[in-house]
């Protein structure tokens, strides 16, 4: 009776043991902000915004003038405010802009948390289209990429590309709040191809060897190389930042002779 009450016992605290386990989930791993696409771990609601990120949509031609006040007044009155937020996250990959360059990761947005900071739609869903559009859940706050999308559309001059329309506002906002990132990588990362599959050499190179490998596909950046101080005797450089207008730049007699 009591060697089985006992396996008893043990049975029970095994599969105690084993429900804990099974409903504890696995901790979520800490990470960077803006680090681009996570590919080992998915944040809640990730599958669905890679998915959208790779949606694009019509372009819209006719907008709605209004003020800013207007408009602000006009979004409030409609009761969209942060309660009517349904999306929190979203991340921030088009393939418009993929098509045209692609060298940085797309750039993860905290959508909900923006909104309920700004406390105000209309800084960032600046206007609304003429007509209501099917794809939207409200015309009003229809995506920046109906209405943007490449860097010069004859059928819409006045207005910036998609690119260009985030960074601006974007940015702008980080600037002048003086909080949230403004340099590129705290955004998005860049996107570089791992070099130790990439890079094809003998055993035991020469230093030349490995100069001509990298050539192989850096012919662009070796022509850049060729115009700054670091090559030059002495000269304008134009591809060497915040020098570029300075003429006494060069080896022979600011920089270092080691080409
Ligand atoms: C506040 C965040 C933010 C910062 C800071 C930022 N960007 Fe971006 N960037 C974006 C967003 C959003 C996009 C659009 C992503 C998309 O939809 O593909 C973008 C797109 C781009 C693209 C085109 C897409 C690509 O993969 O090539 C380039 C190039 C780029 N950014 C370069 C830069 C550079 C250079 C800096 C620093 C001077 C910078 N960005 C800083 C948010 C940012
Ligand atoms: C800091 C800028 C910003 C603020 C503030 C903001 N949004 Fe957004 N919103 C965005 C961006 C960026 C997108 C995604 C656009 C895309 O995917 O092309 C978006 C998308 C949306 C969408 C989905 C649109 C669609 O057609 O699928 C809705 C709905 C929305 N926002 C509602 C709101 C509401 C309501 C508020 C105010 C409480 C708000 N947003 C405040 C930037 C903002
Ligand atoms: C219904 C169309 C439409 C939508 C949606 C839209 N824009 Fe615009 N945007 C325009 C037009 C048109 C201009 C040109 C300036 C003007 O005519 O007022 C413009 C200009 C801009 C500018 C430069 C001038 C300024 O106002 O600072 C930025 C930045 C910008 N948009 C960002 C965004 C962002 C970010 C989103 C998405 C959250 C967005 N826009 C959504 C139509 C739109
Ligand atoms: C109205 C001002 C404003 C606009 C517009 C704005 N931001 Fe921000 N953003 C902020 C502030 C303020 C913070 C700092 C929040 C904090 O640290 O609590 C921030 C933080 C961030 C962060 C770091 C924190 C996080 O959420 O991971 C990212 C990334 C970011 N913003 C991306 C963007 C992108 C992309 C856009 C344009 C689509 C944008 N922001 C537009 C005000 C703005
Ligand atoms: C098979 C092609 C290939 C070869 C060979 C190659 N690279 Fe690259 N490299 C790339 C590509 C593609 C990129 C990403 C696009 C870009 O930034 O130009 C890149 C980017 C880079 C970057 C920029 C990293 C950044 O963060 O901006 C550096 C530095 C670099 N390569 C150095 C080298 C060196 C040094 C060698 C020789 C040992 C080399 N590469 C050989 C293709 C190559």
């Amino acid at each position: 009776m009591r060697k089985t009450s006992q396996a008893f016992q043990r049975c029970v605290f095994v599969a105690l043991l084993l429900a804990v386990a099974l409903l504890d989930p696995q901790p979520e791993p800490v990470r960077a902000a803006g680090a681009g696409a996570p590919t080992d771990w998915l944040a809640p609601g990730q599958q669905q915004a890679l998915e959208r990120a790779r949606q694009t949509v019509p372009l819209i031609e006719a907008i709605r003038r209004e003020g800013p006040l207007r408009r602000r007044e006009h979004l409030h009155d409609l009761g969209l405010t942060v309660k009517a937020v349904k999306t929190t996250y979203f991340y921030l990959n088009s393939p418009l802009i993929s098509a045209v360059e692609d060298h940085y990761t797309g750039v993860r947005f905290n959508h909900g948390q923006h909104a309920a900071q700004a406390g105000d739609c209309s800084v960032c869903h600046h206007l609304r289209p003429e007509q209501d559009v099917a794809y939207s859940p409200h015309p009003e706050t229809v995506r920046c990429s109906a209405c943007h999308q490449q860097a010069f559309d004859e059928r819409v001059p006045e207005r910036p590309g998609l690119k260009a329309a985030y960074h601006q506002r974007c940015i702008g906002c980080h600037k002048q709040q003086r909080s949230g990132p403004q340099v590129c990588t705290d955004c998005h990362l860049k996107q570089v191809p791992d070099h130790a599959k990439l890079v094809k050499l003998p055993e035991h190179p020469d230093a030349l060897q490995v100069t001509a490998e990298c050539l192989r596909c850096h012919e662009a950046q070796a022509h850049d190389m060729l115009q700054t101080a670091h090559w030059l005797w002495r000269g304008p450089s134009p591809y060497t930042q915040d020098r570029s207008r300075e003429v006494l730049h060069g080896k022979g007699t600011t920089a270092l002779n080691n080409y």
